[in-house]
């Protein structure tokens, strides 16, 4: 069964040649770190990969010196640990599938880096998800427990509840944390997240088409010249 259809969103992302917006894929990231990676890994960023982006080097610096990760084991053979470095991937929040489910009532919550491309309406329906649950189940629809109704969710009834709510998150560059606008953030993050090369792909776009209108006018210009004594 077919989850409600989300409404199209103008995403500033969205035009041919428009980048995402930096601002916002920096205040996503913060929603996801303090909110959805309680739950949900995100198994395929590397810290690196948000330097230049929506952060400095030195802040993602410190973001993953604040893990643990594998190292080496000393001479002796015993496991040993070492602070994160830009290389390492962001660390998910359980140890294995099993972990995961013994904590969501036997529901796994999906890893995001790909999410947006993964699911039928992208943006639009990430963005309808986090924001479209009702007080409410309407009346006459029986969940089963432990599970929370969501119209945009394939059958209506999804493990996860709601977890957005006005001013959960305090956003540093002033903007007001209101549900929709960190739906809209993280939704944004989880975007670039999926597809981090979007913005190089498109500047490279525009140079090819620079480049290849160029050659079409010099071949016009060239064409000219060859067959002038001819006509
Ligand atoms: C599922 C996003 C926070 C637990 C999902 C799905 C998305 C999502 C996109 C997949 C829905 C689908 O399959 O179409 C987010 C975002 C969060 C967030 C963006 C932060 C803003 C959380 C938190 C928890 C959680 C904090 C745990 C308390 C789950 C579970 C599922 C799920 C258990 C599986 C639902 C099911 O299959 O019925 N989430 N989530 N999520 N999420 Fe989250």
């Amino acid at each position: 069964e077919h989850g409600l259809h989300a409404p199209e969103y103008g995403w500033s992302h969205n035009g041919m040649f428009e980048t995402f917006d930096h601002a916002s894929i920096r205040r996503g990231f913060q929603v996801y770190r303090e909110v959805c990676a309680a739950c949900h890994s995100l198994d395929r960023i590397a810290w690196r990969t948000l330097v230049g982006v929506s952060h400095t080097q030195n802040e993602v610096r410190a973001m993953c010196e604040e893990f643990e990760y594998d190292d080496e084991p000393d001479d002796q053979g015993n496991p040993k640990k070492r602070p994160g470095k830009l290389a390492d991937h962001i660390p998910g929040p359980y140890a294995n599938e099993q972990a995961a489910r013994a904590a969501n009532q036997g529901a796994l919550p999906p890893d995001l880096s790909l999410i947006v491309k993964a699911r039928h309406g992208a943006c639009d329906y990430i963005f309808s998800l986090l924001t479209g649950y009702p007080d409410e189940p309407p009346a006459g629809v029986q969940l089963p427990p432990g599970s929370n109704y969501n119209p945009y969710f394939p059958g209506g009834s999804i493990a996860m509840g709601r977890v957005l709510f006005d001013d959960l998150v305090e956003y540093e560059d002033g903007t007001p944390a209101t549900t929709s606008q960190m739906a809209k953030d993280v939704t944004t993050f989880l975007n670039w997240a999926s597809e981090p090369e979007h913005d190089e792909r498109k500047r490279l776009g525009i140079k090819a088409m620079i480049i290849v209108t160029s050659l079409y006018f010099l071949s016009v210009w060239v064409k000219k010249f060859k067959w002038t004594p001819i006509k």
